[in-house]
């Protein structure tokens, strides 16, 4: 595997970075996590939008351009020679001191790689999944705005742990005034009656790229779509439910917090929005290889 980082292509062993970046010391930088299918780059556009908007929430200055980034991601995927996969953007604040001053940070660090994600056993997308509600809220927006796509990502690694104790391979997170935030890694989903929710962007979620093409399927597909407040009971009570994000595409859920969903199956509608979605891959996105 060929590692880009700084303009450099680097074997895996030797992909390496300072042990004094802040990234590493203090989560101190943003990343994105994109897809590649068919030979495109899917939604890298809005993927280098959102980069660049977390990267101006915590003034960090990217020090290349859109189109540089946008070249150096295809260049990485050629370079290991991939027409499907996952690639993670990284932007760290770069080496400093031990103080977590940034301005002793002059320059920032950008890392890709060009691989493959896997994050849920396939079995689940037929199944679904048993998820549960977690005691760790979602970051207050006040704090680190859970928008920010940011490397420090221990809100949701707690949240993650609780519900690998729980025994289940998800957690929806709450956020301090107990509505429904998003998942670990993923937007949440219900369907009710016909209408498509998903909780409102205010709750405290990460502006999802997966979660607005899911919204732009479902418009396409005369589904009725909002975006309320959501609590627990809301879940509880909807006929289908499914999470969306960039690595788990869209995974049903058939069970949250012991309560059945529905029948207990991935539900109708979701399966028509899985195979738009399916559709949009094959169409949407930067060529990889010309
Ligand atoms: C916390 C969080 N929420 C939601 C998502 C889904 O966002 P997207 O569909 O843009 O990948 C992600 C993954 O990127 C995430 O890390």
């Amino acid at each position: 595997m060929k590692v880009y980082i700084d303009g450099q292509y680097f074997d895996e062993a030797d992909a390496k970075i300072s042990v004094f970046d802040h990234g590493l010391l203090y989560g101190d930088g943003v990343f994105e996590g994109i897809r590649m299918y068919h030979n495109r780059i899917f939604k890298l556009s809005e993927h280098l939008e959102r980069l660049f908007y977390s990267a101006k929430a915590i003034l960090l200055d990217i020090p290349l351009s859109v189109d540089e980034l946008t070249n150096a991601c295809v260049e990485t995927c050629r370079a290991n020679g991939l027409r499907d996969g996952y690639i993670r953007l990284i932007v760290t604040r770069g080496r400093g001191t031990l103080g977590l001053d940034p301005r002793r940070c002059p320059k920032p660090s950008v890392i890709i790689i060009a691989s493959t994600i896997q994050l849920y056993p396939p079995a689940i997308y037929e199944t679904g999944l048993s998820i549960v509600t977690v005691p760790t809220t979602r970051n207050l927006p006040n704090s680190v705005n859970p928008a920010i796509k940011s490397l420090n990502y221990l809100n949701n690694i707690l949240a993650r742990i609780e519900a690998n104790n729980a025994g289940v391979e998800e957690a929806i997170l709450l956020n301090s005034d107990g509505f429904v935030a998003e998942c670990t890694a993923d937007n949440v989903f219900v369907i009710h009656k016909g209408r498509l929710m998903t909780p409102s962007l205010s709750a405290g979620a990460l502006h999802g790229i997966t979660r607005n093409t899911v919204l732009e399927c479902a418009a396409a597909l005369g589904v009725p779509t909002s975006e309320p407040l959501l609590s627990r009971y809301e879940v509880y009570i909807s006929d289908e439910m499914f999470l969306t994000g960039t690595a788990a595409e869209i995974v049903p859920v058939v069970k949250v917090d012991g309560r059945t969903i529905g029948n207990g199956k991935p539900g109708p509608i979701t399966q028509q929005l899985i195979e738009a979605f399916r559709a949009r891959t094959r169409l949407d996105g930067q060529v990889i290889f010309p």
